[in-house]
């Protein structure tokens, strides 16, 4: 062989070589690493201190919840992936302005004040102010009944709404966090206290001390808030929740919580 031919021979061998690793880079790249390719994130804002909506689980200090369960399934849904972000309730809405999140989903009453600054998704669940009481009082029965006595409640909540705009109320104690307003009823520092049904029968259920008198005080629906000119997100929440009633998992997440079918 001449010794051109063998310096050919060996350039090709060399080419062919770097083709062949160039070519199997991408391919073993995209191996195990790339299959388990991250899911886009949908960030939820959540006072999780509204059982049985949301709460943190006392002793694993997980996020639960039917809000958070629901959630999950829509953005699962949309092919994305929940994360949950716990922050106090007043501020909520500025929070998500800010985009601290995507999303709240935190037991939020579709009202239209807030609907003046966010976008809502479609109604997920049906609720009402509910007034509690002492399980020993009777005295108070009906709304009227709260003239001149002490009222709590958690602060800027459609609750404080409804007392605030019931007559005749000695005061309004606000509460940043839900808990601490049945805490103050408990405590004696108020006569009733001001909260979404399911909520307070979810206190009452925990602590017999408690009693709901009446019907519901007001009609509610919650809605997810996300910012306005999102389109395209409030769409896509909308959808997958349809989706999600239509195949069972909503009445599934339901049962859950209430332990009935919605
Ligand atoms: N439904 C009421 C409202 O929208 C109370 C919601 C409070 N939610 C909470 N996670 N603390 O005003």
């Amino acid at each position: 062989m001449k010794r051109n031919t063998v310096l050919w021979i060996v350039v090709a061998a060399v080419v062919v070589l770097a083709i062949g690793l160039a070519m199997k880079k991408p391919a073993e790249k995209a191996a195990p690493g790339e299959a388990q390719k991250e899911l886009p994130v949908l960030k939820v804002g959540t006072d999780a201190a509204f059982p049985p909506f949301e709460f943190q689980d006392e002793k694993t200090g997980e996020l639960k919840g039917f809000d958070l369960d629901l959630i999950r399934a829509i953005a699962d849904e949309m092919g994305m992936k929940a994360e949950i972000i716990n922050t106090a309730w007043d501020g909520i809405i500025p929070g998500l302005l800010n985009g601290n999140y995507d999303v709240i989903a935190s037991g939020m009453t579709i009202t239209d004040e807030r609907a003046q600054s966010v976008d809502f998704s479609d109604p997920y669940f049906t609720a009402g102010q509910v007034i509690v009481v002492l399980a020993e009082n009777e005295t108070i029965k009906t709304p009227q009944d709260l003239t001149g006595k002490k009222v709590s409640c958690q602060i800027n909540t459609t609750g404080d709404l409804a007392a605030s705009k019931m007559k005749g109320i000695a005061e309004i104690k606000r509460f940043n966090l839900a808990p601490d307003a049945f805490l103050e009823l408990k405590n004696g520092g108020v006569d009733a206290c001001i909260m979404d049904r399911a909520v307070a029968e979810d206190f009452v259920k925990q602590d017999k001390s408690f009693k709901i008198v009446g019907n519901p005080i007001t009609v509610e629906y919650y809605g997810f808030a996300i910012r306005k000119g999102r389109e395209d997100l409030l769409k896509e929440i909308n959808r997958a929740l349809a989706a999600l009633k239509s195949s069972g998992k909503y009445d599934e997440i339901y049962a859950k919580y209430f332990g009935t079918e919605s």
